[in-house]
């Protein structure tokens, strides 16, 4: 059994999943008006693995007998980006989401909810992939240094992004 206070914070990372998603959905219609269909291709991936992700928390609130509440969606302030800017604003992103998965972690110690303690492993080891792959590219951004070649080069290898493997 789910305590209240554990509910209400399982409900409140659905949002933030859906809410991540949302950002990469326009994160990707940005690309595309830069012209970047890699880019694009990548974000949209990363769109659909965070719905994924929602659905994770939405089956275990289920699983453990809770009640799911979906609150409404935040406009996602993305607007006039560069790539540089695309990525670092997901990767602060994904840093902000870190937190969230830790602070969940540590109200699952509190409470002493095993179940949900475990459940959450899967999402700290995300985190860190989460991070690491949006900070491989902006390094790969930095070092080309907005030269058009190395663009062209780094979208054609984000076009190739294959769905992860569960
Ligand atoms: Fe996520
Ligand atoms: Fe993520």
């Amino acid at each position: 059994m789910l305590s209240q206070n554990m509910q209400s914070a399982l409900n409140k990372q659905i949002n933030e999943e859906l809410f991540s998603a949302y950002v990469y959905l326009a994160m990707a219609a940005e690309s595309e008006n830069i012209g970047l269909p890699g880019f694009a291709h990548w974000f949209k991936m990363q769109y659909q693995e965070e719905l994924a992700h929602a659905d994770r928390f939405f089956t275990y609130i289920l699983d453990r007998n809770g009640k799911v509440e979906l609150d409404a969606l935040a406009k996602p302030s993305v607007d006039e980006e560069t790539p540089l800017s695309l990525f670092e604003k997901a990767l602060s992103h994904e840093q902000h989401i870190t937190q969230c998965i830790f602070k969940l972690k540590d109200l699952a110690r509190q409470e002493t909810d095993h179940a949900t303690d475990v459940f959450l492993e899967w999402f700290v080891r995300e985190q860190i992939e989460e991070e690491a792959s949006t900070q491989t590219v902006i390094d790969q951004l930095r070092l080309v240094e907005g030269n058009p070649n190395g663009l062209y080069l780094i979208d054609r290898e984000l076009s190739g992004r294959q769905p992860d493997a569960e």
